[in-house]
């Protein structure tokens, strides 16, 4: 498989970068501050971020996935806040109207998400259905021309902010996850009612909101997919959502290692730099190591996405080590920082707090061993 990237990607990396620099870096305390950034969503929009991969005849970029992929991973090494708005937004807001809408669907809505116009958000957690999805309880009953839903969701990134939501519930209760429908939800929907955003160790500036269905009506286009068929639309929008989150975890893993890297040669201790002291160099080289190989997983992935081929394994694999890795990586670097790396004045605490939800969110790591080890099995 060929790693290169071609000048349209370069290009596309570069633009990203370069935003990522003068835009969101000065922004960080505000992120930090847990102000959401409207403004930078906004410029996103009108750089073509919002719809990289919708196609241009919808209003977006027409880029491949791997431009898609090296987009959140640039904007996630700044801050991955930015990188988990678009990547919700992208892979299990728009891609579910994309990849399973009707043309008058894609009409009404892909347009303006593409242009950033509407963020999109993915309501299928709830407060007792979060690894198990196929249990989830909210339920949707057939009624004049449409479907009325209750019922509460938790943890709905870029909730309150969205305009669209995807929306996952039962109308079929009798049937599992075979019996769980997709809707399309405007986000002024009588009934839809924003709750709790979550106070997080990390991922501030981002939303995590709590959501409640109060006898909400869903007219019947907006149904997404078949009726009962809602569980596959989740499932294959997270196998590439999970590409997303593991560019994410790769963004922050690099950055921990820049960030140590720069400042083991920089401090010195017993009259050199603490660089020179195996114990530091070889973390150095444990992050490097580590870092390379979960690049080479998410590009691999990524690569596959955009030939078209399954990739659900290989986008659970990649989640999986470069999640860990970020993880890993933001423990190592603020050992590295010392003292320092346990303040607010370095990055580092930072990368420390942010890693750890990439474990967590669009499956737990234990969810991709399920999907992998499942996959190996059959
Ligand atoms: N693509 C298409 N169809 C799929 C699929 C996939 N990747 N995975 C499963 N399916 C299908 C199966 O083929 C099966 O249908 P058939 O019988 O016709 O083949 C059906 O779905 C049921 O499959 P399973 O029996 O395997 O389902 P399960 O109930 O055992 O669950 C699971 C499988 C992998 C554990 C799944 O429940 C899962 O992924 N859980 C984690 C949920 C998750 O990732 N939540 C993230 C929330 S979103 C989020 O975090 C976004 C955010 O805000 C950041």
């Amino acid at each position: 498989m060929d790693f290169q990237f071609t000048e349209e990607q370069q290009m596309m990396r570069k633009l990203v970068k370069d935003f990522a620099k003068a835009e969101i870096e000065p922004f960080i305390p505000n992120l930090e501050a847990d102000e959401f950034p409207t403004e930078i969503v906004k410029k996103m929009g009108e750089l073509g971020l919002m719809g990289i991969t919708v196609p241009e005849e919808y209003g977006g970029a027409g880029m491949d996935f791997v431009s898609y992929i090296s987009a959140i991973h640039e904007l996630s090494k700044v801050h991955a806040t930015v990188g988990v708005i678009l990547s919700v937004h992208t892979s299990v807001g728009t891609n579910p109207i994309l990849y399973f809408g009707t043309e008058e669907q894609k009409e009404r809505y892909l347009k303006r998400m593409a242009a950033g116009e509407l963020l999109g958000a993915f309501c299928l957690t709830e407060p007792a259905s979060g690894s198990d999805a196929g249990s989830l309880k909210t339920r949707a009953v057939k009624k004049d021309g449409g479907y009325v839903l209750n019922g509460s969701k938790v943890f709905i990134t870029n909730g309150g902010e969205a305009d669209v939501y995807i929306v996952f519930a039962a109308t079929d209760p009798s049937k599992g996850s075979y019996g769980i429908s997709a809707f399309i939800v405007d986000g002024d929907t009588p009934g839809l009612v924003i709750g709790k955003n979550e106070d997080k160790m990390g991922m501030h500036g981002s939303r995590t909101v709590q959501l409640t269905f109060e006898d909400m009506f869903v007219p019947e286009s907006n149904l997404l997919g078949e009726e009962n068929a809602g569980f596959k639309i989740a499932m294959a929008n997270l196998d590439v959502g999970r590409i997303g989150i593991a560019a994410q975890a790769l963004g922050i893993a690099e950055a921990a290692l820049e960030a140590a890297t720069d400042y083991a040669k920089e401090r010195v201790q017993f009259g050199k730099p603490i660089a020179a002291n195996q114990g530091i160099g070889f973390k150095i080289a444990d992050m490097a190591t580590a870092t390379e190989a979960s690049r080479l997983l998410v590009y691999r992935a990524a690569q596959l996405r955009a030939e078209g081929k399954s990739c659900a394994q290989e986008a659970s694999m990649a989640k999986l080590f470069a999640s860990q890795t970020a993880m890993d990586n933001a423990i190592e670097a603020v050992q590295v920082f010392g003292g320092y790396g346990y303040t607010k004045d370095y990055p580092v605490e930072r990368y420390f707090r942010d890693a750890k939800v990439t474990q967590i969110y669009e499956g737990t790591s234990e969810i991709q061993r399920i999907v992998i080890s499942k996959n190996l099995t059959k």
